[in-house]
């Protein structure tokens, strides 16, 4: 039988992001398979209202997180990332407030509480979504295809049951791209697969394969690719049938939201300084021109 490892919905939309209510489950699928789903700002504004409205609205009782196409997200947009370091470099262009000696020299920048750099980064719907899915206590539900890069896995961390395609990859390579892990994920996946693990996740960008994600803990199991949206979809639909009042206090229990919320800040503020440095600028070029990165000229 032909596989449909897109396991398509039959919808045609020309929307990145789709957010569709059934039978109390919030299915938000990602839709710009083009780009691997890439996730862009306005992807993540999308991603946090539908994260928001899961919280308020009492008709929700599950998320189911999937996305279109072969792969489940290829991480941030790196055409963003190159836009909004190109930003931050020019709002701070001369020395702008915030900004020492050092910075200017290496070509960092301030990201503390109210340096130049947070003035943009604090705009951004990113850092809303990951507070948003971080305090989540709606049930999240993940069906994820193919690879799963940056914070592609990192936002899986977030979920609470999760399922992955055979063949499925969680890739981590923060350090490749010059910058540092987010979504709190310095914290979780330290504590879910243990430091050298997760450090050669982050540092050398080593893939974990599906299996070893449900050995370790990240990934509850793994289903043939044809299958992976009727698994996701049973799961939610049992979660949604239990009492949500129950559910929801038992998913605040289990998770410490307000121990995540400053481990997220901090990540950010060293994310921010070191997206608009002068190494993760090599690396967005590198991988808008199609070659590997030489770091050598930065110490
Ligand atoms: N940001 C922006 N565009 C991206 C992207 C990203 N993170 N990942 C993929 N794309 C784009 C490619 O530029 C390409 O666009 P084009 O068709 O206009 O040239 C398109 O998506 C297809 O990507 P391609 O690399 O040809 O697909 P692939 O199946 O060979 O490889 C990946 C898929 C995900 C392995 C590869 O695209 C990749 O490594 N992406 C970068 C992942 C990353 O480092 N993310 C950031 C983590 S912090």
């Amino acid at each position: 039988m032909a596989q449909d490892p897109m396991q398509h919905t039959g919808r045609e939309t020309t929307q990145d992001v789709v957010v569709e209510l059934q039978d109390a489950i919030l299915t938000i699928t990602l839709n710009r398979p083009a780009k691997k789903n890439a996730l862009t700002d306005p992807m993540y504004g999308l991603l946090a209202d539908a994260i928001e409205r899961a919280e308020s609205d009492p008709d929700v009782r599950v998320v189911l997180l999937r996305a279109e196409g072969d792969l489940f997200s290829a991480g941030n947009d790196i055409a963003d990332f190159s836009r909004l370091a190109e930003q931050i470099a020019g709002h701070t262009a001369g020395g702008g407030a915030g900004q020492s000696a050092d910075q200017a020299a290496t070509g960092t920048v301030a990201a503390e509480p109210g340096g130049p750099a947070s003035a943009i980064t604090g705009q951004m719907n990113v850092w809303r979504f990951l507070h948003a899915l971080a305090a989540c206590t709606t049930p999240v539900v993940a069906a994820v295809q193919g690879k799963a890069v940056g914070v592609g896995t990192t936002m899986l961390l977030h979920a609470d049951y999760v399922v992955l395609a055979e063949g499925a990859q969680l890739i981590t390579p923060f350090v490749d791209l010059a910058l540092v892990p987010e979504a709190a994920s310095t914290l979780l996946l330290t504590q879910r697969i243990g430091h050298v693990r997760a450090f050669a996740m982050f540092a050398l960008a080593e893939p974990l394969a599906a299996e070893d994600a449900v050995a370790t803990g990240l990934a509850n199991r793994v289903v043939p690719a044809e299958s992976l949206l009727d698994t996701a979809r049973q799961v939610a639909g049992e979660l949604a049938a239990k009492p949500a009042g129950s559910l929801t206090a038992t998913k605040h229990l289990m998770r410490n939201a307000e121990a995540l919320a400053p481990v997220i800040d901090r990540e950010i503020a060293v994310f921010t300084e070191r997206l608009a440095g002068p190494e993760a600028r090599e690396a967005f070029a590198a991988f808008a021109e199609r070659r590997s990165p030489d770091f050598s000229p930065f110490s």
